[in-house]
């Protein structure tokens, strides 16, 4: 790691995210282990959440470390006007880590900037969600046996979809082929296509979610349409149903396909896929807790004995 925060999955070498994927196997076998003792953990979200919030602080809990915070920013000061810079500097004082999700992107860049304690990003707006990418690339490995050489489609909100920018970015180690499929208003921002050409990464955009992509895809991966980063709700109207996967559309898939998605979903995915086994998603989540454990030792600098239990 650059530094002692992690802001972004680029934040990561390649070696260092194949180490972090070994200590989330250890974590899945071993979830409790008393490796937080003592210290005490901030989870400051401005955001709303369901899944990196409480995963995060299970994470903690399981480790046997303590963990205050918030989870609605209007309880707090800086509903009074109180600076994110203020917030992060008098939090410091209290804890040994800080995870931090806010809606504006460079967010966490900012706060690792304003301490001396580290951060971990749990969403900055649309930019960046390293440790979904975590779990998403351990469901990946988990499911494929291997993270080399895949076909990953993309679908729906490729503009303000955090996940899917994060993901792209570390999957640069793993030559994959990606398909994104959405519609103009919502594609894949200039940036990051730049960042694959720049890498050698192929891929293909297209508004077309075919049965040809579906059937030729490693990995589907599905988001939702992000309501709370458009300015004009008619735009979101519009394009929010543009999307959704169902059992039928999987009919000729390949055998090794599964369906990811971030969660939460709002329509993206029927109800009548969650019993295929292609669909991987709630398994998908659950490997959160083994993701953040990992990442939140590698963070704190400490060190898994993984040979005493
Ligand atoms: N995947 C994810 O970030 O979910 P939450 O918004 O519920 O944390």
């Amino acid at each position: 790691m650059k530094n002692k925060s992690l802001v972004s999955i680029t934040d990561f070498t390649q070696s260092e995210i194949e180490e972090l994927l070994d200590d989330m196997r250890y974590f899945e076998a071993n979830p409790n282990r008393r490796l937080l003792e003592g210290k005490v953990v901030a989870t400051l979200f401005f955001e709303p959440s369901t899944r990196t919030r409480l995963s995060f602080e299970t994470a903690v809990n399981r480790l046997g470390g303590r963990v205050i915070g918030f989870s609605d920013a209007n309880t707090t000061s800086s509903s009074k006007g109180e600076t994110l810079k203020d917030t992060i500097k008098m939090v410091s004082n209290y804890v040994d880590l800080i995870i931090m999700r806010h809606y504006l992107e460079g967010a966490a860049r900012y706060a690792s900037e304003v301490t001396e304690v580290p951060i971990i990003n749990a969403g900055d707006g649309a930019n960046q969600h390293p440790t979904q990418t975590m779990l998403d690339l351990y469901s990946i490995y988990k499911t494929q046996g291997t993270l080399r050489n895949l076909t990953i489609t993309m679908v729906g909100d490729l503009k303000y979809g955090r996940t899917v920018h994060s993901l792209l970015m570390a999957l640069r180690y793993y030559n994959p082929t990606f398909n994104f499929v959405a519609c103009n208003e919502l594609s894949m921002p200039k940036e990051y296509l730049d960042f694959c050409e720049e890498n050698g990464i192929k891929y293909h955009a297209t508004q077309e979610f075919s049965e040809e992509v579906i059937n030729n895809s490693d990995i589907i991966y599905m988001t939702r349409v992000q309501r709370e980063r458009f300015s004009d709700l008619m735009e979101y109207e519009r394009v929010k149903n543009l999307y959704t996967l169902n059992n039928a559309m999987l009919a000729n898939s390949r055998d090794n396909v599964r369906v990811l998605h971030p969660l939460p979903r709002v329509n993206e995915i029927s109800q009548d896929v969650d019993d295929n086994p292609k669909a991987y998603y709630f398994k998908q989540a659950q490997n959160g807790l083994y993701a953040r454990q990992a990442v939140i030792c590698k963070v704190l600098g400490i060190k898994i004995d993984k040979g005493e239990l």
